[in-house]
């Protein structure tokens, strides 16, 4: 059995959750390695939509380890009223099944007051999810961070609240002029997490390398895209994590040897949520009906998605970065109702053409999308199974965007639902 990734190519929300629900029938072991409760992963599964920040998206499966490995920074409050929903629910019937690594960060509360005064009151608006992430892993960097098995140690873990909050009660109070948090209410509230935390913290990694040693399937389960990347994506309009196939080894514990496959997630079109640029946007009429039939809103914040045309540039790059083996080619169905459909096949800069990305922001807003057009297809096809069974013009399209991006597609998806997706090639079999 392979071990397969799974990577957003774009600017995140891909259909991420779909495909990993899906795969996870094929899996042992899901684990999520970088980011935290900034990600919204939509499954629907027999007629139920459920909505993942934080606990991997193989958790609907039944009889999977799922992992929240090192790399992830977590808020116990979020992981609270995760599970309590996901019990609700049925799910989660073993909770040995269910592993959240000591090593990982906790994210606490004046990090997400942090985020929120940066936006509000900081030069650089990113339009954050307001999850706390960047603080949280700003901590991690500057060794100051606070980690759940430092959580589960009352004396360690109030020593450090107390370390950090003389740092940051001062940057709150005296930058920003709001008001700071005590230590002893932090602790207490922090205390109430440490029962059910400890029911599910291990050593991760152990179990990681034992369930390969015993050949166990696993899957690696991304967040974000390729393009919130914080050294590759469209920096400072980025997340603070490396989002893409390289950091699947360092946020689990597992060599990058281990990875036999990476699954390229890609919509059929685009689409970023928050500030930056973004090349392909429609900012009109196109871009409000792409929003409408794709329900383009933010599975975090509710925040209406920027939609735009699909831009071959980004996600070609985007292959080749992430060591992309197959795509998965995402709403398609989305597209069914327009007449003609562009690709964006190279950038203008003044009157230059380029057919990569610019390392400048600046460069990036003045990019003048190249685009080809093609015949839509002008039929619904959503629900569709089978790839015979898609109008020409589809099938022509996706021929177009293989050959553009320079990897195969074996999967496409006509649906949010588990059963409307067409399977070329499973990455789990050899
Ligand atoms: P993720 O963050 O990458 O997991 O993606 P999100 O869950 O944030 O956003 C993807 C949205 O598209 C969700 O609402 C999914 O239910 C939906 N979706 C996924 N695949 C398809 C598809 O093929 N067609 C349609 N119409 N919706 C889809
Ligand atoms: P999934 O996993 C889309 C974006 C935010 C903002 C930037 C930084 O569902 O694809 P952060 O809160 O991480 O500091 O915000 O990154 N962002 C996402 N956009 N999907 C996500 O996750 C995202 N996670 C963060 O909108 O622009
Ligand atoms: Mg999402």
């Amino acid at each position: 059995m392979a071990n397969v990734g799974v990577i957003g190519l774009q600017w995140g929300d891909e259909g991420k959750g779909k495909v990993i629900d899906y795969l996870s029938d094929f899996a042992d072991v899901i684990v999520r390695f970088q980011g935290g409760p900034n990600a919204g992963h939509t499954i629907v599964a027999n007629g139920q939509k459920v909505i993942l920040h934080l606990i991997p998206s193989g958790i609907l499966r039944e009889n999977k380890y799922c992992v929240i490995g090192n790399g992830v920074v977590l808020d116990p409050a979020v992981l609270e009223q995760e599970i309590t929903e996901l019990k609700k629910l049925g799910f989660i019937k073993d909770d040995k099944k269910f592993l959240i690594s000591g090593l990982a960060h906790v994210i606490m509360p004046y990090h997400k007051k942090l985020d929120a005064l940066k936006e509000s009151k900081g030069t650089k608006k990113i339009g954050t999810t307001g999850r706390g992430i960047g603080p949280a892993y700003e901590d991690k960097s500057s060794r100051l961070g606070i980690r759940v098995i430092d959580l589960l140690d009352r004396k360690v873990f109030t020593e450090k609240v107390k370390q950090n909050l003389e740092i940051k009660n001062y940057v709150i109070k005296k930058y920003y002029k709001d008001e700071g948090f005590k230590p002893r209410q932090v602790i207490k509230d922090y205390s109430q997490y440490v029962k059910l935390l400890r029911k599910y913290t291990a050593d991760s990694v152990s179990f990681l390398h034992k369930c390969l040693d015993r050949k166990k399937a696993i899957l690696f389960e991304g967040a974000q895209g390729t393009y919130l990347d914080i050294d590759h994506g469209t920096y400072p309009y980025v997340t603070s994590s490396n989002t893409m196939s390289g950091n699947m080894s360092c946020g689990s514990g597992l060599p990058p040897t281990s990875i036999d496959r990476i699954v390229g997630i890609t919509k059929a079109y685009t689409m970023r949520v928050g500030e930056g640029p973004f090349p392909t946007e429609l900012a009109g009429p196109e871009g409000e009906l792409m929003r409408k039939i794709g329900d383009e809103f933010g599975a975090t914040t509710g925040r209406p998605r920027r939609c735009g045309w699909f831009d071959a540039v980004i996600v070609k790059r985007a292959v080749k970065l992430n060591g992309v083996t197959g795509l998965a080619l995402m709403k398609l169905d989305v597209l069914d109702t327009f007449e003609k459909i562009n690709v964006c096949v190279a950038y203008k800069i003044g009157k230059r053409l380029y057919s990569q990305p610019p390392m400048d922001i600046q460069d990036y807003y003045r990019c003048e999308p190249q685009y080809e057009q093609l015949d839509g297809w002008n039929r619904s096809i959503r629900g569709v199974k089978k790839y015979e069974d898609l109008p020409e013009n589809a099938k022509k399209y996706l021929k177009r965007l293989e050959e553009l991006t320079g990897a195969r597609i074996d999967i496409i998806s006509t649906g949010p639902e588990r059963e409307s997706t067409i399977i070329l090639r499973n990455p789990f079999s050899s």
